[in-house]
């Protein structure tokens, strides 16, 4: 019998999960040659929210991020969470844009694409995945687990069957909100297993504290891999740590080997990261979330909804909102609640409370009713379509969405061009999904000159600044001294407004 494949998440959803993405390069970099020498499947590296978090919060090129981290743990194969169509962002991007996106990926390291799609659409995962296999890199097609009267077990094993028609590698149960029952964990592996010979990963959450009872059951029904990762940043709204993980499989002929006192180092080493990181981590995140099984939504929704309901002074109505959601999902064809449908639910679920049921209807809320996020699991609710048709003067979308949308490539190609950046493919994938954070990491804003005299100093190996745009308020002069190749320029700039 071969032995069970831990995957390790600690570098992406471990971090993304309990410490709101904001682990640095330079925070993985001494973790990485030590997580490389564990014998892991694969290490989920990148992709997810990263790529948005190095450029809006770390000031970190993300395509640096990938090559730093593949010379960093070469051995083991790099993964990335892919939102299918969507890349990294919330939105459908053209073919061309996911193309370039995963050759380039592809190009810098990354080993194993693990694509999923919000509704579980299939059109929605084809360009990605056969990209994938035009890099000649292994393409693992998620199905996003949740619970719905059109969500059973039965339904989403045969979601396999599209996958592996599309020549998926492996197969991965996605349980992005941790509501995974030990009992359909084991009968969804059975079931995709006695159809398929393709590897299936489990991917789940601790945070209702179902994870490592569900990837025993999920073991024990033949999968073939589980994700862990490493406490601090495990267990909670994480993957369950793989020390917890190691143990809960002792005594089991199937168990993998991993030397424990790495993992101990590596546990101490996170810590020390866990305690730079304090103010993103919160302790709400470590409790099981027993809430997230009443309301049978993720962990992180629900904090959300809890803050946005404070800010629009409806914090006594969380009841009436939380009992709305399965009224907007079912209306939405019990759409599954994963980035970005959970935030369109439960905004409409708010209007509908506020205002009275679909009185109000969100812009997104039509847009899922008309098909332009693809195909709902169930049919749209009959009231609400009309009223969306009505509302937006237009028809429901029937085919792909990414059919109705123009090339890009070349169009961003010149705006780089025009912006004085280097066009790339790397940069036009990340100017088509974060244009002003992509801008701003390229041309940082000096801080606002307090006093004159600012020195910029340019290298003699790298050109001066052709311009220097100071952010002082309008009719405010500060003076520069520019060094270039050994000499010194003074100079005045003036914001004329
Ligand atoms: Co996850």
């Amino acid at each position: 019998m071969k032995p069970i494949i831990f995957n390790n998440t600690v570098l992406r959803d471990g971090h993304q999960s309990l410490a709101a993405t904001r682990m640095t390069t330079a925070q993985m970099l001494p973790a990485a040659p030590l997580l490389d020498g564990l014998g892991f499947g694969a290490l989920e590296t990148w992709g997810g929210a990263t790529i948005d978090s190095c450029l809006r919060f770390l000031n970190e090129n993300p395509f640096d991020r990938l090559d730093k981290l593949k010379d960093a743990a070469p051995r083991t194969p790099h993964m990335m969470l892919l939102r299918g169509q969507n890349i990294v962002q919330y939105t459908s991007f053209p073919d061309d844009v996911v193309e370039a996106f995963i050759a380039s990926s592809a190009k810098h390291g990354m080993d194993v694409f693990r694509v999923f799609d919000a509704l579980n659409d299939a059109r929605n995962l084809r360009t990605a995945i056969r990209a994938v296999k035009a890099a000649g890199k292994h393409a693992q097609g998620a199905i996003c687990y949740t619970t719905s009267p059109v969500h059973t077990p039965e339904k989403l094993a045969a979601f396999a069957d599209e996958l592996a028609a599309l020549e998926c590698d492996s197969i991965c149960i996605k349980d992005m909100a941790g509501l995974l029952s030990p009992r359909i964990a084991h009968d969804l592996v059975k079931a995709i297993k006695a159809r398929h010979s393709l590897p299936v990963i489990v991917h789940s959450h601790e945070t209702a504290g179902l994870a490592l009872a569900s990837y025993l059951a999920a073991i024990d029904a033949g999968a073939d891999s589980v994700d862990t990762s490493i406490a601090p940043f495990a267990n909670g709204t994480g993957q369950p740590d793989t020390v917890r993980m190691l143990a809960a499989m002792a005594g089991d002929a199937r168990a993998p080997r991993h030397d424990i006192h790495v993992l101990a180092d590596l546990r101490k080493y996170f810590e020390g990261i866990a305690g730079e990181l304090a103010k993103f981590m919160s302790p709400a995140n470590d409790r099981v979330d027993s809430d997230a099984l009443c309301y049978q939504v993720p962990g992180g929704m629900l904090s959300n909804f809890r803050t946005q309901l404070v800010e629009m002074k409806m914090a006594e109505r969380f009841n009436d909102v939380m009992a709305e959601v399965p009224v907007v999902r079912a209306a939405l064809g019990w759409i599954p609640l994963v980035t970005p449908t959970s935030q369109i639910v439960g905004t409409q679920a708010m209007l509908n409370v506020k205002f009275g049921r679909w009185k109000n209807l969100a812009q997104a809320t039509m847009d899922i009713a008309l098909g332009k996020y693809g195909r709902p699991p169930g049919p749209i609710n009959g009231e609400l379509l009309a009223l969306a048709r009505k509302q937006s003067g237009q028809e429901p979308m029937t085919g792909r969405p990414a059919d109705a949308l123009e090339p890009r490539m070349a169009k961003l190609r010149e705006e780089l061009t025009a912006k004085g950046l280097a066009p790339t493919d790397e940069n036009a994938v990340l100017f088509a999904m974060f244009p002003r954070e992509t801008d701003a990491f390229y041309h940082p804003k000096p801080a606002a000159p307090s006093a004159p005299a600012v020195a910029v100093v340019a290298t003699a190996s790298k050109p001066a600044p052709a311009v220097v745009q100071p952010s002082a308020p309008a009719g405010r002069k500060a003076s520069y001294v520019l060094t270039v190749e050994g000499h010194r320029y003074e100079t005045t700039v003036e914001d004329i407004g």
